[in-house]
């Protein structure tokens, strides 16, 4: 456990199947109230939608994915897949700026030191693309991506292993 300086009791946990609602929550809130400051209304509608919450559950379950806690309250999640892809990485709004990302970023990169990955790399939104950089990110490519018929731009970032 963490004492962080906003006083918050920070932790991390491995995800458990009955965390999917929470993971849920917390990325719906993160783009609708945050990355929403991003992209345009008909972009976080496109975005902001789980179609199936038993695939979401298969989907979350199907790679390592961490929870960030405050106290016993899901406050953020990351994932990271066998490739180095980190997928996910999502802090509720009232959690922001705190440092939940970053430990949650140092979660991820540990393991994937354990796992002898070279480099992880994950596509990041306009909103998560200056934390990305802060923590020693490069961007490899500016996109754009299709995401129920809206066109979203973000950027697929790379940090290398050493
Ligand atoms: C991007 C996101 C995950 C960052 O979470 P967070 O917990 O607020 O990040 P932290 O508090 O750990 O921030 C770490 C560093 O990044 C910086 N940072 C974070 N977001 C930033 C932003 N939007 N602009 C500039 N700097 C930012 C912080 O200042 C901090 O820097 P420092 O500690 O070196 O001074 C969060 O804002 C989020 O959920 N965004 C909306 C959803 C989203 O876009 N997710 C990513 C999908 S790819």
């Amino acid at each position: 456990m963490t004492k962080m300086a906003s006083q918050e009791l920070l932790s991390v946990k491995a995800y458990d199947p009955a965390d999917a609602q929470a993971t849920i929550d917390i990325f719906l809130r993160a783009i609708r109230e945050v990355a929403s400051k991003d992209y345009n209304p008909a972009q976080i509608a496109a975005w902001a939608k789980v179609d199936d919450v038993e695939v979401w559950a298969q989907w979350r379950a199907s790679r390592p994915t961490w929870l960030a806690m405050n106290g016993s309250v899901a406050i953020g999640f990351a994932d990271l897949k066998a490739d180095g892809c980190l997928d996910m990485m999502f802090v509720h709004p009232d959690h922001q700026g705190k440092g939940v990302a970053s430990l949650l970023l140092a979660t991820v990169v540990a393991a994937a030191r354990n796992q002898d990955l070279q480099r992880i790399f994950t596509e990041a939104s306009l909103t998560a693309r200056p934390f990305f950089e802060r923590r020693g990110f490069v961007v490899v490519a500016a996109q754009q991506v299709e995401k129920r018929g809206q066109t979203l731009a973000n950027f697929l970032m790379e940090k290398t292993l050493a």
